[in-house]
């Protein structure tokens, strides 16, 4: 996959034999083959597009979605207060369209993800492979019965799921000593039911909402936004 960063557009392409037929021309997108990162890759009307190597931000905004993906700034709270690393390994529920899986496959050594839903499942692997990562495996089923199957340690358990609250009794089974648990939800009656499934056995838990505010820049009105935009809570535990 490749980047094509116009002015005002941009694309998100499959190196290959085809066309890629956009309102500002078509571009033969088997063109890419002889070219860089860096390089331009011209419409048939005149338009320049830069070649760029796809971040994971880039996944974020073009791949495939289904379910409610987690945003950037709630996946950045997870990255910053697991202070996830190169060796880890983690277990991640639900895939959705492998979003956060992606990012923190990007990061860690392995990331494995359950998803229940098998279209959801087809979608995430696409989108993981896509992204060019081997160390995230997509596996199919129900997390609240398969944990207690597992055999697997994990540093850092993600749960992104509904009722993350029933899966919270088994997580200690597969956690490492010191390790993460991180759930995120958006009710917060939702939130109370997985502080209640912490109980007494996790530690330094603590609860955060991250807030966004973009700065819009208007001659003479530059302000924050005025969009107030709830997401989830993020709930961060320690074994
Ligand atoms: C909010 S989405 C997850 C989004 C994902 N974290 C992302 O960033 O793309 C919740 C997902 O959890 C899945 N799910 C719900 N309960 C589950 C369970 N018990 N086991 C596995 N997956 C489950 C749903 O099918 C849905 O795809």
């Amino acid at each position: 996959m490749v980047l094509l960063k116009g002015k005002k557009r941009e694309f998100f392409v499959k190196v290959s034999e085809d066309e890629l037929h956009t309102d500002l021309g078509i571009l033969q997108l088997k063109e890419l083959r002889e070219k860089r990162f860096g390089d331009i890759i011209t419409t048939h009307l005149g338009h320049d597009f830069v070649i760029q190597k796809p971040k994971t931000p880039d996944f974020f905004r073009h791949c495939k979605r289904v379910g409610a993906p987690m945003v950037p700034k709630d996946i950045g709270i997870i990255i910053a207060y697991t202070g996830i690393s190169k060796e880890d390994e983690v277990l991640d529920a639900g895939t959705g369209s492998g979003i956060l899986a992606i990012y923190l496959g990007s990061i860690a050594s392995k990331v494995i993800t359950y998803e229940k839903n098998a279209e959801f499942v087809k979608i995430a692997r696409k989108n993981i492979e896509a992204a060019g990562l081997r160390n995230v495996e997509v596996r199919h089923g129900d997390i609240i019965s398969e944990i207690v199957r597992l055999d697997e340690k994990f540093d850092i358990v993600t749960l992104d799921m509904m009722d993350a609250a029933q899966v919270i009794p088994y997580v200690k089974n597969v956690l490492k000593p010191g390790g993460f648990l991180v759930t995120y939800s958006p009710f917060f009656e939702q939130t109370k039911d997985i502080r209640a499934a912490m109980g007494k056995e996790f530690s330094e838990v603590r609860t955060l909402e991250c807030m966004e505010r973009e700065i819009k820049f208007v001659r003479g009105r530059t302000r924050p936004s005025t969009r107030v935009v709830h997401t989830g809570f993020i709930t961060i535990a320690r074994l």
